[in-house]
């Protein structure tokens, strides 16, 4: 699998953390010292995922020099539907694929690698010869506004790659690790909650609905700092990876502490450690595309460059993968 071109797409609509101040009781210091993030995007009811989504395809498209036409599979790694029977098949519509198979993947921030390793295999089968891999979330929509231990930490926005079959005997996926932990899925959910109505006689049908956002902060740190170094270095390890070669560190962005604790177990200086937290927050399955982008438009990932990526959360799941940019430069 080569990884050929990429695109993002944002919501207008910025908030920073002294906004936020305004409906919840924090500070711009206290979110900025705790996690990097200074602001954030919140898309408005006429950006709905599927659009933002179609965007960042339409970029993605246009940077790898494809045509709608030329995709055999559009895959969204997404936790915000807009519809949930899938949205992938909506944004098929919306950017004419009319010949790719188009479908949802959920696996929370965890999504857009799970997707990316997924299309990979697709593609190593010879099944797919050229994909999209779109990672996009509005988790504004499942956050409670009035709860300031997590309503600090999302936004909104959406990205994709491009990926077709290489060249025989070279891949841009040089190796990957995925890992689920569902028995600490407490720790973080957006679950269905449980009310129900009167159907027929004893028979209670359950109402379809879901709670905001609940998170175990503190468990989720410590899993973030215990995890994410471990599966990354039996990735180095597995692929004979000197983390000295890396180019670049592109893990999720969720807080930046949780980047700094990870970059220091490698030994990584911190100007190869991609970070865009400051602007964006935690946009789920958006922010390692989201991030890949736009290091790759400014010029910092060039082709050729090392990546290890990874990405975790909610599932608890969590994943790494050692990839080569091949696209253009810029
Ligand atoms: N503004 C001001 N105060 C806040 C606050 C906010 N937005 N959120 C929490 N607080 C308060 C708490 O109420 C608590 O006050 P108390 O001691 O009077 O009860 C205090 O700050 C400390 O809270 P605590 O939860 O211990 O803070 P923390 O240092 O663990 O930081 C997180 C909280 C959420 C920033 C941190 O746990 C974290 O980043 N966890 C990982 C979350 C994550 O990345 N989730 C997504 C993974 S994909």
């Amino acid at each position: 699998m080569a990884l050929v071109g990429c695109g993002s797409a944002l919501p207008a609509a910025r908030v920073s953390n002294t906004d936020l101040s305004q409906r919840v009781d924090t500070s711009d210091d206290w979110i900025r010292s705790r996690t990097g993030i200074a602001a954030r995007r919140v898309a408005s009811a006429a950006e709905p995922l599927t659009l933002l989504a179609s965007q960042a395809a339409e970029a993605a498209l246009a940077h790898a020099g494809w045509e709608a036409a030329d995709l055999d599979l559009i895959l969204l790694a997404t936790s915000s539907p807009d519809d949930l029977f899938g949205t992938a098949p909506r944004i098929q519509a919306a950017i004419g694929a009319s010949g790719a198979v188009a479908f949802d993947l959920t696996a929370a921030c965890s999504g857009f690698l799970f997707a990316l390793i997924t299309a990979g295999q697709y593609i190593a089968s010879g099944a797919v010869r050229r994909a999209l891999v779109i990672g996009a979330d509005q988790l504004s929509r499942w956050v409670d506004w009035d709860d300031r231990r997590t309503c600090v930490l999302f936004g909104d926005g959406a990205a994709a790659v491009a990926v077709e079959a290489a060249a025989p005997g070279t891949t841009d996926l040089l190796g990957f690790r995925m890992r689920s932990d569902g028995s600490r899925n407490a720790c973080l959910t957006l679950a269905q909650t449980t009310e129900t109505e009167p159907l027929l006689g004893d028979l209670e049908a359950q109402k379809g609905g879901f709670a905001p956002i609940q998170m175990n902060g503190q468990e989720v740190y410590k899993f973030a700092v215990r995890e994410v170094p471990q599966i990354l270095a039996e990735l180095l390890e597995h692929t004979g990876t000197d983390p000295g070669a890396l180019d670049w560190l592109l893990l999720h962005q969720a807080n930046q502490r949780i980047l700094d604790a990870v970059a220091e177990r490698f030994s990584m200086p911190g100007e190869r450690v991609l970070s865009n937290l400051a602007h964006y927050g935690n946009t789920s399955a958006a922010t390692i595309p989201l991030m890949l982008d736009e290091a790759v438009k400014d010029g910092r990932v060039q082709p050729g460059h090392l990546l290890a990526s990874s990405g975790f959360g909610a599932g608890l799941s969590w994943g790494a993968a050692l990839l080569r940019w091949s696209g253009p430069q810029g």
